[in-house]
């Protein structure tokens, strides 16, 4: 099993007896919830488990302490190995001795019928209580709080465990939406997806965010950047009523492609939009694409980059869309946190008041210039507008004293 920490307190003579006791403990997870013990002693939460007893095996003794604990009864088969602590002190009852506890945790699942519980007389001393929570709300801030209170090296344990199965649970949770999220767009699209992601490669040196700062400084990739633009590109659609001479399909896939010469023109220069086309009309053609279709799509990723085109009344509804939905992205609140990862990469020891500078000189005036024209992508707009503004003005106010009285662009 792979070990997740180790905690040492290196107070021991290394060559004295091993005196163990090793335990298993539950991440038990049930319809996105997962199973704590409150411990009211401490008011503080623990994974249900316990000791092993002589002869159990690590998955026998999570199976007994989680149904003594909890009530509930662990389903054999959906036991997955998470991790092991291993803790080494010095021995309370031998000072020449090692004490080390081997503590494996598992992910499992549990019945709906329960059990009578069983407890021991310090478990009901302590006041132990079953609570279900939601599986990415695990309490973790309330056991650290114990730690730092009591200092226990049980409490430390059980928090940073936390923090790791929080750190696991969260991203499934985040890999299965996106995954859904990009398999809705279309049947094809991840397949398309991952060939824009390889043609890009891992690295890109693109320049941008201001003097001497690249945005893949702080792992802003285009990537990740044509994953959000095709979201907006299906928002926009959804949120379109009148759908005439929009190629949902086409959009979609010129969206998928829009920004993939930038792979040629990161390290050449150049027009990326122009550099895509031919790589977007090779790679629909090696499809099966017809070529009309192909050069379609392949134009619309051509000419996305010219945005001066946008208020052009005879534009093409979709290439329109792709431009409202590329300029959506990197605005709004990502604006914010972007520029802020922008003013730190630039200078090291950037403050409050550095950042809001930043956002007062760029983020918000940015804002303000809207480029988009359709009311659908309007109101997008509009939305991520308000929000900037009511961040500033509440961050200003936040590190501002006397921030009522400020004179300063509205
Ligand atoms: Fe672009
Ligand atoms: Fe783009």
């Amino acid at each position: 099993m792979r070990e997740l920490f180790r905690m040492d307190r290196q107070n021991y003579n290394p060559g004295g007896p091993v005196y163990t006791r090793p335990s298993a403990r539950g991440v038990v997870l049930k319809n996105g919830r997962i199973l704590l013990n409150h411990i009211a002693k401490y008011n503080s939460f623990e994974f249900p488990g316990g000791g092993l007893e002589p002869g159990e095996t690590p998955e026998q003794a999570l199976v007994r302490e989680v149904a003594e604990e909890t009530g509930y009864v662990v389903i054999p088969e959906t036991i997955r190995e998470f991790g092991i602590v291993v803790r080494r002190q010095q021995d309370s009852k031998d000072p020449d001795g090692i004490f080390e506890q081997m503590n494996y945790y598992y992910y499992c699942e549990v019945k709906d019928e329960t059990v009578p519980r069983k407890l021991d007389e310090h478990e009901i001393v302590d006041g132990t209580e079953p609570v279900w929570f939601d599986a990415l709300s695990i309490p973790i801030h309330r056991t650290r709080k114990a730690f730092e209170r009591f200092g226990e090296a049980h409490f430390d344990r059980e928090y940073r465990v936390m923090e790791i199965a929080d750190l696991e649970l969260r991203k499934t949770c985040y890999e299965a939406t996106e995954e859904a999220g990009i398999l809705a767009v279309g049947k094809d699209i991840p397949e398309m997806l991952d060939f824009v992601k390889k043609t890009l490669g891992e690295t890109q040196t693109e320049g941008e965010g201001g003097v001497g700062v690249h945005k893949t400084e702080f792992g802003y990739t285009r990537y990740e950047h044509t994953k959000r633009v095709l979201a907006w590109a299906k928002r926009l659609y959804d949120a379109t009523p009148d759908k005439t001479g929009l190629r949902y399909d086409d959009l979609m896939i010129a969206t998928v492609f829009h920004d993939v010469g930038r792979a040629v023109t990161a390290s050449r220069g150049g027009n990326h939009a122009k550099a895509g086309v031919p790589i977007t009309r090779d790679y629909l053609l090696g499809r099966g694409f017809d070529a009309d279709r192909a050069e379609y799509i392949a134009g619309l990723v051509g000419a996305h980059s010219d945005k001066w085109n946008m208020r052009n009344p005879d534009i093409d509804r979709n290439l329109l869309m792709l431009m409202e939905a590329d300029l959506l992205d990197d605005m709004g609140l990502l604006g914010i946190v972007m520029d802020t990862l922008i003013v730190r990469a630039r200078k090291e020891d950037a403050t409050f008041y550095d950042c809001y500078n930043h956002y007062e000189r760029y983020t918000h005036p940015m804002q303000h210039d809207c480029p988009v024209v359709t009311p659908e992508a309007r109101a997008f707009w509009d939305e991520k507008t308000e929000a900037v503004e009511q961040f500033i003005k509440l961050y200003r106010r936040d590190i501002l004293i006397g921030a009522e009285n400020y004179k300063g662009y509205r």
